[in-house]
């Protein structure tokens, strides 16, 4: 039996302001999860139940701090709300973060947080992110059934592959709406990451005759596309450069700052947070470049997940081919509006979050 917390712990002053953030962004409820067994040390965060129960995957990070954990799951948190909203779908935004250290018990940490998941009664729901595999959330399973099914990695209903499917999506639109036609055939394509996205939006790029440059820090995963026709291989700290009508980064976040050159006429990507910082998107929108909110476009997941946990599966496929009219939606606003698309579908989203009923109880 540990010793409770004295009153001396009261007057201890804090330096992980918690109340000022959550106020500021609206933010409905944050959970501090620890476990001694598993040496787990998470943090569920909640922002929006407006439109539908909150969704978001877990990551696994080795944070300097609990403050930059805390303030990683809120920023993550409310870009799933963003997200959620502009897919137009009746979930909401959360996340969870997992702080990572040499005495967190892995397995055991993961089953914690499901325990932790189960009491929620169905208000977040989870998936992977970054840190977490299949084999985490097997763990996350066992305690918990507000999880993503397990993936085999194939076949229909495979979340990368909704994913691929709404940047495909959106890439069709940016087409449209650069050269009032959606065919990629005859146009460059930079692609950032081979991955499980990049790899299949790849690939039917190349199968609809696009020209293709494509960066991989993987080899193992180049092999496939060296040597054919309209492909070239380009090395990694090349490829933000390069000439062509659209890039599409598919690896990391963080990619594009205000100083990055860029040779394209668009960035279309499944990458979360490509741009460094908000203010990026003012810098690509004066340069001429038509920057796709990320939030829009890689929500084909989110909608692929949410549906089978909500019950509208069968509107998924539907759901996210309208990633590519809603896109198109916001391109022509924002040219009326002389503003970057970003900035509009940031008003759409917070609008639409607005407009919801109200958080979600208890089920
Ligand atoms: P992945 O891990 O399968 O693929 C990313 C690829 O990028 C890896 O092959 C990696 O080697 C490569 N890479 C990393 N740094 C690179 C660099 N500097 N240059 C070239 N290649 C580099 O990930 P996945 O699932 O394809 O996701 C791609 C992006 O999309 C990530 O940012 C992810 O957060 C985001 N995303 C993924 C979703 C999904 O359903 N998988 C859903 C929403 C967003």
């Amino acid at each position: 039996m540990q010793p409770m917390p004295t009153d001396s712990c009261t007057r201890r002053s804090s330096n992980l302001p918690v109340f000022p953030p959550m106020q500021a962004g609206d933010f409905e409820e944050i959970i501090f999860v620890q476990n001694r067994h598993a040496g787990l040390k998470a943090i569920i965060c909640i922002h929006s139940t407006h439109l539908g129960p909150a969704h978001g995957g877990i990551r696994r990070l080795a944070y300097q701090s609990e403050a930059g954990a805390l303030a990683d799951v809120m920023r993550l948190a409310w870009a799933m709300s963003r997200k959620t909203a502009m897919a137009g779908i009746p979930a909401g935004g959360g996340k969870a973060v997992i702080i990572d250290h040499p005495g967190l018990r892995r397995h055991a940490g993961y089953e914690a947080l499901g325990c932790a998941i189960d009491k929620l009664g169905g208000r977040f729901y989870t998936g992977p992110d970054v840190g977490t595999t299949e084999a985490d959330l097997a763990a996350v399973r066992r305690h918990t059934s507000f999880v993503v099914e397990a993936q085999t990695g194939s076949g229909p209903g495979d979340i990368a592959e909704a994913t691929a499917r709404g940047v495909i999506a959106s890439i069709r639109a940016t087409l449209q709406f650069l050269y009032s036609n959606h065919s990629p055939a005859g146009h460059r394509f930079a692609i950032q990451g081979l991955g499980a996205i990049g790899a299949r939006v790849g690939e039917w790029l190349w199968s609809s005759g696009a020209e293709l440059s494509v960066a991989e820090i993987d080899t193992a995963k180049l092999r496939r596309w060296r040597g054919r026709p309209r492909v070239r291989v380009v090395p990694p700290d090349r490829i933000l450069a390069t000439a062509c009508d659209i890039l599409s980064p598919c690896a990391l976040g963080g990619v594009i700052s205000t100083r990055t050159t860029l040779n394209c006429r668009a960035v279309v990507g499944a990458a979360n947070n490509p741009l460094a910082d908000d203010t990026a998107a003012l810098a690509l929108h004066k340069r001429g470049i038509l920057f796709a909110p990320d939030f829009v476009v890689n929500a084909g997941g989110v909608i692929e997940g949410a549906g089978r946990h909500l019950g509208f599966a069968d509107k998924t496929a539907e759901a996210i081919e309208r990633i590519g009219d809603t896109l198109l939606t916001i391109y022509r606003r924002a040219r009326r509006a002389k503003q970057p698309p970003y900035a509009v579908a940031l008003t759409m989203a917070d609008k639409r979050l607005r407009s919801g009923r109200g958080p979600a109880g208890r089920s």
